[in-house]
């Protein structure tokens, strides 16, 4: 990490606001402060006055080439650390044999700290390198390495939330807890992060999803998330296979109010503005008004959704809710660490949905490019209950960003670019090509807080 040295950028800037389009200022102008927050957001042509007035001098300002613009650090919603160790393999299976075969076995080796390090070291270093400047992270049930990723995070400059995973059934043996064991070591946890103070990481109650958790526990969960005024993330409605699993711990006689899902994580006391729900794909009518009166965020993951055979998740009905939703990619379930990707898989999965409605005769607007960037900038940080603070670029936000140039090369010797832009292409068609055909190459700067992290140090 190293300190911001140039105060004001001026150059094109891309960023949401609140419609979910995105603005391009073509000419613009940022200045930021020594906290890394955003004084003024405003046109070039105003340079004079802000100068004068924010005290900067002409050699503050960085001056970005025509092939550059600024956009906002990307917002990964849901990303499991340690399944970085297999990503890319294991697409074979749906979601409970997957968990089964490839996930439990994995995530139960990090009970040792030596390869918790190495592969969150890999995981951290990659994300940053794509453009995600926040994330919210699973860890393991594991105390001492959910604090390791912790340390990483913070050592490398990422905005986080992060959480020690909790699961007290339906689990191997060799990677279970008692429901005593999982409430100490969460309390643990939580001393370890406050103890840090470290105003980017957070950590996160994190019930894994309902069939690994006793009611015992989710309620214990849900009371420590109330008194420390911690968010709450886990999984919902991720494939039907699971729905109809997950409904059989609830028998009707038992549980007569319980009747779907989102009911029983809301009568455990787990649903409120502060808690965001992975994946939330096959949701019912009555608990979509449920996840709208509790004000309950989504993690969009298609990616994953795609290869553990999900299902397409409906991001146009639910844009159009009073719902809050981001982007993830879901490592493992999804095989890219790579927001990008998220983007890009949203379209697709959009495309998938607009095909299976067309046959069956039904109006649908597919996602446009603007609103895929909202979910994976703002749309993500209100999911986060971070829209205060990232997001885009607001005069008070913290200075979270990605420096873009789509004239970078593959490499420096052969002089090709990673996507080609001819003369008569508009930014908006630049924009577009950066989108589906770039990479970690164009994001060439990355900023949080106003700190460069880009390389990522550890
Ligand atoms: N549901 C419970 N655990 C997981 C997980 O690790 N990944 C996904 N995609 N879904 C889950
Ligand atoms: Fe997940």
């Amino acid at each position: 990490m190293s300190k911001l040295s140039l105060k004001v950028f001026r150059g094109r800037i891309v960023h949401c606001l609140e419609v979910k389009s995105v603005t391009v200022v073509e000419d613009g102008l940022i200045g930021i402060n020594s906290n890394g927050q955003i004084l003024f957001v405003d046109e070039g042509a105003k340079k004079d006055a802000l100068m004068k007035q924010f005290g900067f001098e002409e050699r503050d300002i960085h001056h970005l080439e025509t092939s550059q613009f600024l956009m906002p650090g990307l917002v990964d919603t849901h990303i499991h650390a340690p399944q970085y160790k297999f990503t890319g393999t294991g697409y074979d299976l749906q979601l409970l044999d997957w968990l089964d075969k490839y996930t439990f076995p994995t995530e139960a080796k990090f009970s040792d700290v030596q390869l918790a390090s190495e592969v969150y070291q890999s995981v951290v270093k990659r994300t940053i390198n794509n453009g995600t400047t926040t994330a919210s992270y699973f860890a393991t049930i594991h105390v001492e390495s959910a604090i390791e990723l912790c340390k990483i995070i913070a050592q490398c400059g990422q905005r986080a939330l992060v959480g020690k995973v909790n699961m007290d059934r339906e689990s191997p043996d060799n990677y279970i807890e008692t429901t005593s064991s999982s409430i100490v070591d969460t309390k643990k946890f939580i001393e370890f992060v406050e103890g840090m103070k470290n105003p980017l990481v957070e950590a996160v109650i994190t019930p894994r999803f309902l069939p690994t958790c006793t009611d015992e526990l989710l309620k214990q969960l849900a009371e420590l998330a109330k008194k420390k005024g911690l968010k709450i993330q886990s999984h919902l409605c991720e494939q039907l296979g699971e729905v109809g699993y997950t409904m059989n711990f609830y028998p009707s006689d038992q549980y007569p109010s319980h009747q779907n899902c989102t009911q029983v994580f809301d009568k455990m006391g787990l649903l409120n503005e502060k808690t965001y729900m992975a994946h939330c794909i096959h949701l019912k009518e009555e608990e979509l008004k449920l996840m709208e009166e509790r004000k309950v965020g989504i993690a969009h993951c298609p990616n994953s959704n795609f290869c553990l055979k999900s299902g397409l998740m409906d991001a146009r009905d639910r844009l159009g809710r009073d719902l809050k939703i981001g982007l993830g990619t879901d490592v493992s379930g999804g095989f890219s660490s790579s927001m990008l990707d998220a983007i890009r898989h949203a379209l697709q999965a959009s495309r998938a949905l607009h095909i299976k409605f067309e046959k069956e005769g039904k109006e649908y607007e597919q996602l446009t490019l603007d609103e895929a960037l909202y979910m994976a900038t703002i749309g993500g940080a209100k999911v986060l209950n971070l829209q205060d603070k990232i997001g885009n670029f607001e005069v008070g936000k913290e200075f979270d960003a990605l420096l873009i140039d789509t004239a970078a090369h593959v490499s420096d010797s052969k002089k090709l670019p990673v996507f080609d832009v001819f003369p008569s292409d508009t930014f908006e068609d630049i924009l577009s090509k950066f989108v589906y055909l770039g990479d970690d190459r164009n994001i060439i700067k990355v900023f949080v807080a106003g700190q460069e992290i880009k390389p990522a140090r550890k």
